[in-house]
């Protein structure tokens, strides 16, 4: 927010100078949107609490990290590379890493993208906690509870730390799971001198046998969207989003999308002559050998998730919904933090004016996203996994397509349902954080949570 006056240069530094108050209060933002339910400002609980208290039990953490971040003239760094180090833990474990300012100048936090952490470990400058300023340290400690392919990444002055390189991965694996099964990440991002697969171009090749069973975790760390497909062997969606697909089915020649912040798992098995498996067609992974003559292209077919797999129960009832809110994105001329231009809308209105979506702990609530724009969106709401019921009213009828970042394209409108189940003060955003900090951004209130944090202030909190 703030700190995109930068791009628009010294004219736009004194529109910001002199008409922005100094900080906001998150929490205070916006209008209260009850979604059609009983409002209340402690709700049924009556209490408070506030942002900081929401934490993981006490106890010794079954992991330990300590992540530098550095910044220096070719982007930034976590513990001296970009990506940064693999986060490693099994389902269950208590988690505790401590982020280490070395000389990031803006600060710097660590969000936990995917994951529903505890509100005090969410890693939103401003929201849930102040920036960590050059030679601070803050400590992050929540339980990773559900196995799945997740990455972590600066939630302060993100559009630049993030496409900068301050990110990394992040597995939680099954206490049960096979250790046969080959497991290779694929993080894909593009930096500044090109497109990258776990930091390196072109094509990566993995020594493999025939007959292996292999899971590619792929996380698309870019403001785009990623398409993926593979040649040599047929293939499975196993996960989406950290959620595995109940009894995928095998694919050939389909192509698979993985939303800006988005993860997809597949899984292959190693035939003669191996597999290959393009991501954007700039970066490839080779098993065993490479079944192509190198140059592939994606196939004309994409996998649909909402037809994908087979139905189990949600575990909720979108049709005894406490709540329903609309999430209309838009764009129209404006002013945004003092600057003239065109901005995002969110129910026709320009943040700060939009929205707050407000909830009790325990509401079910179903969400109704709609793209009124002409650019895509993917959308991610922080601290749940929300299940996708529609897309431009059809009805999803494979596997529950439970999300966290979701591809919401132009013209279309998807109606998500998720569980209230963890109390804080949630970011509900664009994951082009290009569009973020041009106003994409809402939040999710729990009734009875307060915050401290202001974004600005003393610490330039800025989380976009
Ligand atoms: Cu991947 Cu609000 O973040
Ligand atoms: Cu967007």
């Amino acid at each position: 927010m703030l700190v995109a006056l930068a791009v628009v240069g010294p004219l736009g530094y004194l529109w910001h100078a002199s008409l922005l108050p100094d900080s906001y209060d998150m929490a205070a933002m916006g209008y209260p949107d009850w979604g059609g339910g009983p409002g209340g400002h402690t709700g049924p609980g009556g209490a408070v609490v506030a942002v900081a208290d929401l934490v993981a039990p006490t106890g010794r953490p079954d992991v330990r990290a300590r992540f530098e971040v550095r910044q220096d003239d070719e982007g930034y760094t976590v513990n001296g590379r970009s990506p940064g180090p693999l986060l490693s833990a099994v389902a269950g474990d208590l988690v505790e890493v401590v982020l280490v300012n070395v000389d990031v100048a803006a600060g710097a936090t660590l969000h936990w993208h995917g994951v529903d952490v505890p509100n005090a470990a969410d890693g939103v400058a401003g929201v849930t906690q102040d920036a960590v300023g050059p030679g601070e340290e803050f400590v992050y400690r929540f339980v990773a509870d559900r196995e799945g392919t997740y990455w972590y990444h600066s939630h302060q002055v993100s559009h630049v730390q993030v496409q900068g390189g301050l990110f990394g991965p992040f597995v939680v694996r099954s206490p049960t799971a096979d250790a046969d099964v080959l497991d290779q990440l694929a993080v894909v991002h593009r930096y500044d001198d090109g497109p990258s697969l776990n930091g390196l171009p072109g094509t990566t090749a993995v020594d493999t046998e025939v007959g292996r069973e292999v899971r590619v975790r792929i996380i698309n760390t870019d403001n785009g969207l990623l398409t993926t497909w593979v040649n040599g062997a047929p293939f499975e969606v196993v996960a989406i989003d950290g959620v595995d697909v109940h009894e995928p089915e095998p694919l050939t020649g389909t192509a698979v999308r993985v939303p800006a912040g988005g993860r997809v798992d597949l899984g292959f098995v190693i035939p003669d002559g191996g597999v290959r498996v393009d991501l954007g067609g700039t970066t490839a992974l080779t098993f065993g050998g490479d079944p192509t003559t190198g140059t592939t292209r994606a196939p004309p077919d994409e996998l649909d998730p909402l037809t994908y797999g087979e139905p189990v129960s949600l575990g909720l009832d979108p049709a005894a919904a406490d709540r329903r809110f609309e999430y209309r994105i838009g764009k129209r001329p404006g002013f945004l933090d003092g600057r003239p231009g065109m901005w995002w809308t969110i129910n026709g209105h320009h943040f700060p004016d939009v929205p707050m979506f407000m909830v009790f702990e325990g509401d079910v609530v179903v969400m109704q996203i709609e793209n009124h724009s002409d650019d895509t969106h993917p959308m991610h709401l922080h601290g749940h996994h929300a299940v996708v019921l529609s897309r431009d009213g059809t009805a999803a009828t494979g596997s529950p397509w439970w999300i966290d970042s979701l591809e919401v394209g132009v013209g279309e409108t998807y109606e998500i349902a998720f569980v209230a189940d963890n109390p804080g003060l949630w970011m509900d955003h664009c994951h082009n954080l290009q569009h973020a900090v041009d106003g994409l951004v809402a939040h999710l209130m729990y009734a009875g949570v307060s915050s401290s944090f202001r974004v600005g202030g003393e610490h330039s909190n800025e989380p976009e």
